[in-house]
């Protein structure tokens, strides 16, 4: 009797962990100055139990790297693409045939949806993607149709949480944003009849950064929080409530059960005061313990699709929404672990897997000479290095934020020299910059070594980054 009941318990342990790894998806960015090999992420996917991956694009040299692995693929289409393919059916039987069909061959990639744009009716797009991003999606889905993909591979659209609200903060008085009203109902009513899910993207720390006054318990799901109370049910944590405020938009626009996945959400560690490893590793814990438990929310019980966001760091993202965004990876920029997680939803202090046989440049740095008294220089230079390098662990609440002037600016300087592969050219600073062997970082602040190039590094000064690279600058000396 004891043995059996062991043995059941055993059995049903493992089915239900084996269930969990595979709902857990993450989303790999490639806004990097120096991109890990796709072969090298696929196989940290794998050690680490992770079965879905969405992508921000459909290039092919990092969806081929998922041939054979079973990984559930989502292939993304940039929002500059949407036009084209709203206005061209033709260009969308293009798009599937050259990023779609070429990859189910008997062994191929297992390609599960198409993201078509990236969050397009985002307020702060002023209304641009609108009108083609519906036509593109419809465009893509007849497309997949066409070529026989139609019943397996979906048509999708993620969106930002921003596309519905509420005025009394209850999720039941949530709908869609006045703005986008129409168009809205016209989506989640064409993604109902298509079987297509909606994916939307919510974010408990965005929540928090953009209103300080917001209850900061809230934004985890460990239960601290104190509970809002709307028709019955109860809501202790921001993730739920957001999540319900979908859920009443779209009973009142007639598709109460309409497929949800939750295509991003997560934790930054660095860039912002509640930006740090122990801050994410708490929303992290709460959040996997919540999807493992198939709790779902108070309106919709039941198992949810995930995915995190994200794998790795991207340093070359734009920093115009904050200086956290280049630290919203799981891993750092090298596939390195930064906290304790477990995506089977156990509270753990073990490390997940690092990613293997990665390859840096020489152990080598590049710093100020402190030979050179005079410091008139030094500004200039670091404001050089920071237009065109990651300086955000340097600002008021990030990781590296307690280093002295001269810490600050080698920081600058390595990161620089860092970006440029370590260049000899790269680290002169009109004689301010010396390299040296021994590793500078301090207890909080890491001072990273390269990875080698994968030779195709994205062009690096953009506007975006050039004007608040200008705030670096003034919070750093
Ligand atoms: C296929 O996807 C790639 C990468 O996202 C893109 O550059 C290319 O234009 C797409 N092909 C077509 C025919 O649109
Ligand atoms: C949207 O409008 C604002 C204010 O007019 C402007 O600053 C911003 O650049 C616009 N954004 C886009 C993507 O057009
Ligand atoms: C410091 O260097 C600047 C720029 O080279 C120069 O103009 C200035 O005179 C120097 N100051 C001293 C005290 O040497």
């Amino acid at each position: 009797m004891v043995r059996a009941t062991a043995f059941l318990w055993a059995c049903c342990v493992f089915m239900v962990t084996t269930n969990v790894a595979q709902g857990i998806g993450v989303n790999w960015g490639s806004q990097s100055s120096h991109n890990l090999p796709p072969s090298i992420v696929v196989q940290l996917l794998k050690d680490n139990g992770i079965y879905k991956v969405k992508l921000f694009d459909a290039d092919d040299w990092t969806v081929k790297a998922f041939a054979g692995t079973g990984i559930e693929v989502v292939l993304g289409i940039p929002n500059t693409e949407l036009q084209r393919l709203s206005d061209n059916y033709n260009e969308a039987k293009r798009w599937v045939k050259e990023n779609v069909t070429r990859h189910l061959y008997n062994g191929g990639v297992n390609i599960k949806f198409v993201a078509v744009g990236n969050e397009p009716f985002l307020k702060s797009y002023n209304g641009s993607y609108v009108k083609t991003t519906l036509p593109a999606i419809k465009n893509i889905q007849k497309a997949l149709a066409e070529a026989g993909h139609g019943d397996n591979i979906k048509a999708c659209t993620p969106l930002n949480a921003d596309v519905y609200e509420s005025n009394s903060a209850v999720p039941s008085d949530g709908n869609f944003r006045s703005d986008i009203m129409d168009i809205m109902v016209d989506l989640v009513r064409w993604l109902d009849s298509n079987n297509s899910p909606l994916l939307v993207n919510i974010y408990p720390f965005l929540s928090l950064y953009k209103d300080k006054s917001f209850p900061l318990d809230f934004a985890f799901l460990d239960g601290k929080a104190k509970p809002i109370q709307d028709k019955g049910l109860t809501y202790d944590n921001m993730f739920d409530a957001n999540l319900d405020t979908l859920i009443w938009s779209l009973k009142k626009a007639g598709v109460p059960n309409l497929k949800i996945i939750v295509g991003e959400t997560g934790w930054p560690t660095d860039g912002d005061t509640n930006a740090n490893p122990k801050l994410a590793k708490r929303f992290y814990d709460g959040f996997l313990q919540k999807i493992a438990s198939g709790k779902g929310t108070p309106l919709r019980p039941g198992s949810m699709e995930v995915y995190l966001f994200g794998l790795l760091d991207e340093d070359m993202k734009s920093i115009a929404p904050g200086f956290f965004e280049r630290h919203w990876g799981i891993f750092r920029f090298d596939g390195h672990p930064k906290f304790a997680i477990d995506f089977t939803g156990k509270i753990t202090d073990r490390m997940p897997v690092a990613a293997k046989g990665v390859q840096y440049l020489p152990s080598l740095y590049c710093v100020y000479n402190r030979d050179v008294k005079n410091m008139s220089l030094a500004q200039g230079n670091v404001d050089y290095a920071c237009l065109r390098a990651d300086c955000s662990a340097l600002v008021d609440g990030s990781s590296c934020d307690k280093l002295d002037e001269i810490g600050k600016i080698s920081y600058a300087f390595n990161m620089y020299y860092q970006t440029y592969d370590q260049s000899v050219e790269a680290c002169i600073f009109n004689g301010l910059g010396t390299t040296i062997l021994a590793d500078p970082s301090t207890d909080t602040c890491f001072f990273p070594i390269q990875i080698q190039s994968d030779g195709t590094r994205i062009s690096i000064v953009s506007g975006v980054s050039v004007a608040a690279s200008v705030l670096v600058f003034l919070a750093l000396l």
